[in-house]
């Protein structure tokens, strides 16, 4: 009678029921997976969802990789990655913002994974973080994983000049009682990108309430005006409450190498460090080897890549300027048109009817917050003539729309 009493208690009577805790299970599922899923199989599909560059990663530094592997560099490395690459980045940032050393760069395995070891490092549960939208999910959920509260301050679009920031709207979201400002710029999905003048008033700010600003940087290098956006790297002090998160994935075409940085104050790197140990130990030694020879001998790479992105920006906005009832303006950065389709309120809808009626793969607005709702992003890292596919299958999409 024990056992079998036993054996109820412990098997569940709803083999279906989650069993992960409330805070991962009200975590958002993408709706650009919801629609690629949709897509993925299917005959002549265009896909545009996912912010990736169309080219291979350059040879030079493919061949890093394979030397270093040939070599048996198979090893763990230093958690804060191999002093060469360390070197490089504080060199490297040192020349594009000034005053910076190896001591301030945390090597991660991508973008993504130093984005998330911050937030692990500097939220607490309950903590109050602030998040500039719309924006890449993972900006808003990462904290959401910290059982953070999260508050998020939307940009303003205008049909004309684009997407702004209404700097008092922010200024007021950022209560002394804020722990941490998130904010990505070049910005994905709009291509928004702070200005110097927003950038000083927003640290000045912070520093006034000791608030933590988190850059995610990912962009910073894909400017269509400019070699660099604006950075709170150029103006903060070194030992200040300003993190910045990167990644080789888009300067220098490595999306699949899944390697990032983080730059921080020294003070801060102690207790990061063994965030690090506790979540992935190291970046794989051949990937870093990689990374140096990215870093040191790539920057004709990125400057080719956001010519070329340039180029595909302007002939995809020339095109979508010209369709009824699209409002779309170039962005100064990052990798997409993010437009407004009138009448349009439910973009999962609309871009699962793209696929099915005309194969053309785009990701809802609504995907990177609510104010993206009516809005579409489309990747534009990609060869002239598919986008001019993708405009005509636009069009056709457009017109056979209910
Ligand atoms: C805004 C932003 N930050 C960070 C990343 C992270 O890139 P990765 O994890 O490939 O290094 C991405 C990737 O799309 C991004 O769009």
């Amino acid at each position: 009678m024990g056992a079998m009493k036993l054996t109820a208690d412990i098997v569940p009577q709803n083999l279906n029921a989650s069993f992960a805790r409330e805070g991962a299970r009200a975590l958002r599922q993408s709706k650009i997976r919801e629609v690629a899923n949709a897509g993925m199989g299917r005959a002549g599909v265009l896909p545009f969802w996912f912010g990736e560059p169309d080219e291979v990663t350059p040879q030079f530094i493919r061949d890093a990789a394979v030397a270093s592997l040939q070599a048996g560099e198979t090893f763990y490395t230093h958690s804060f990655g191999i002093p060469e690459l360390r070197s490089a980045l504080g060199e490297y940032t040192a020349g594009l913002h000034g005053a910076c050393s190896a001591e301030n760069i945390a090597v991660t395995n991508s973008g993504i994974s130093a984005l998330m070891m911050c937030f692990q490092t500097l939220i607490s549960p309950g903590d109050r973080v602030v998040v500039v939208t719309p924006v890449w999910p993972n900006l808003v959920e990462g904290p959401r994983i910290m059982s953070a509260s999260v508050e998020t301050v939307a940009l303003d679009f205008d049909a004309q000049r684009g997407w702004a920031l209404d700097l008092e709207k922010l200024l007021t979201a950022l209560t002394p009682a804020t722990r941490l400002v998130v904010l990505n710029s070049p910005n994905n999905p709009t291509g928004w990108t702070l200005t110097r003048a927003e950038q000083q008033v927003i640290l000045g700010h912070c520093r006034k309430h000791g608030i933590w600003i988190l850059a995610d940087d990912a962009y910073e290098r894909i400017v269509f005006n400019g070699q660099v956006a604006p950075s709170f790297l150029d103006i903060a002090a070194r030992d200040e409450r300003v993190v910045s998160t990167n990644t080789f994935s888009k300067a220098w075409l490595m999306t699949g190498w899944r390697l990032g940085w983080i730059t921080a104050p020294t003070s801060l790197l102690k207790d990061l460090g063994k965030i690090i140990e506790y979540n992935t130990s190291c970046a794989q030694m051949f990937v870093q080897r990689a990374g140096v020879a990215a870093v040191t001998q790539g920057e004709s790479t990125t400057q080719r890549f956001v010519a070329r992105l340039k180029t595909a920006s302007t002939f995809l906005h020339r095109e979508l300027a010209q369709i009824d009832g699209i409002e779309a303006v170039a962005p100064p950065g990052a990798l997409y048109a993010f437009f407004r389709v009138r009448g349009m309120t439910d973009g999962l809808a609309f871009c699962k009817h793209l696929i099915e009626t005309t194969g053309l793969g785009l990701a809802p607005g609504a995907a990177f917050g609510p104010e993206g709702e009516g809005f579409v992003r489309w990747c534009f890292a990609s060869s002239e003539e598919r986008l001019a596919d993708g405009i005509a299958r636009l069009k056709q999409g457009l017109a056979s729309r209910v």
